[in-house]
């Protein structure tokens, strides 16, 4: 357990009025500071989660707190230090830019401050559009339109469901970067993704949730160390039928009709066994023409998690 985290849930679970079990007892500490990603399948309960901690949803059971405040006994003051980007983009779209952001900001109690509403909307690059109505800005603006809202009333904690869905590339790279500068200035981000690429580009740690379950939390290059697997493939000068008898019991699996040779071995490990079985090779005859290697990605972890009936595919190292 860490000292004082910012966001501790216990035992949450949630059944909808349809008898549908989305949460299923998750216990998570979320740390200050930290960028957590949420990584899961569509309908894994992600917005779940994150509804239930911003009190848009009730919990079936279980307890959650927000800096100290309970989220059920303590609404008010655990949903002042919580922001929240929906993954459903709504907004008025007849208001303008500057108003509804204001506006956002009142319903939390807080008293006026124009040079605070006009830094966010400098930040996330809206000054210019703060007397245009909503609806006619395009869905990136939109959606930075929302983040400046959550943003409104000065949140530690900011939760961003989605935040890349629908958002092309150039934007999302912008987003991300946005996104690093407000950890940078103490906020505590928890982001959702079903997006691997985000995941390993922004996350300090991740969580992943596969059917109402997180099944892991992990800093992500522990993650990735942990779970990484290496391979190395051996380009044969002459086709194999089978793996000879002399290496059975090795990690090997012949590929592409008998013509690759793949060798699986732990990324963590010093002794890969390679120098071993490069002399077995040599002593059985068998002449390679080229090697290579690779390793799992995250998207390979990701991939072998969620589907743990499906063996992880590799990716190519640069
Ligand atoms: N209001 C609801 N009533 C019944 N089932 C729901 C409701 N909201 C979500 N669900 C179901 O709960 C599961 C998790 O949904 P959600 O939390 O939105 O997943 P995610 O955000 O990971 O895609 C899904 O199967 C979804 O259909
Ligand atoms: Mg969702």
């Amino acid at each position: 357990m860490q000292a004082n985290p910012i966001i501790s849930i216990q035992q949450l679970s949630k059944t909808y009025a349809s008898g549908f079990h989305a949460l299923k007892s998750v216990d998570l500490e979320i740390r200050r500071g930290e960028i957590l990603a949420l990584l899961g399948p569509n309908g894994a309960g992600k917005t779940t989660l994150i509804s239930i901690i911003c009190g848009i949803v009730k919990p079936s059971s279980g307890t959650v707190t927000a800096d100290g405040h309970d989220i059920v006994r303590d609404y008010r003051a655990a949903r002042a230090k919580i922001g929240l980007v929906p993954q459903e983009l709504s907004t008025d779209a007849f208001e303008t830019v500057w108003s509804t952001v204001s506006f956002s900001r009142g319903l939390y109690g807080k008293a006026p401050n124009p040079a605070y509403i006009e830094k966010v909307l400098r930040d996330l690059s809206l000054w210019d559009k703060k007397d245009s109505k909503i609806m006619t800005l395009s869905g990136g603006m939109k959606r930075r339109v929302l983040i400046a809202k959550a943003l409104s009333h000065e949140p530690t904690i900011l939760f961003l469901d989605e935040p890349s869905a629908g958002v092309d590339v150039e934007l999302r790279k912008g987003m991300w970067q946005m996104v690093r500068d407000l950890q940078g200035s103490g906020v505590t981000i928890i982001l959702t993704t079903h997006y691997i690429e985000e995941a390993e580009e922004m996350a300090d740690r991740i969580g992943v949730i596969n059917k109402g379950e997180l099944i892991l939390v992990e800093d992500k290059a522990v993650l990735m160390r942990k779970l990484g697997k290496k391979q190395l493939s051996l380009q044969l000068q002459t086709p194999l039928q089978d793996i000879p008898a002399a290496l059975a019991g090795l990690p090997l699996e012949l590929t592409q009709e008998g013509h690759t040779l793949v060798y699986t071995f732990d990324s963590q490990t010093e002794e890969t066994g390679i120098a071993a079985l490069l002399r077995q090779l040599a002593e059985l005859g068998i002449d390679f023409k080229d090697l290579h290697s690779s390793e799992s990605s995250l998207e390979d972890i990701f991939v072998s998690l969620v589907h743990a009936d499906q063996p992880a595919t590799h990716k190519e190292a640069a």
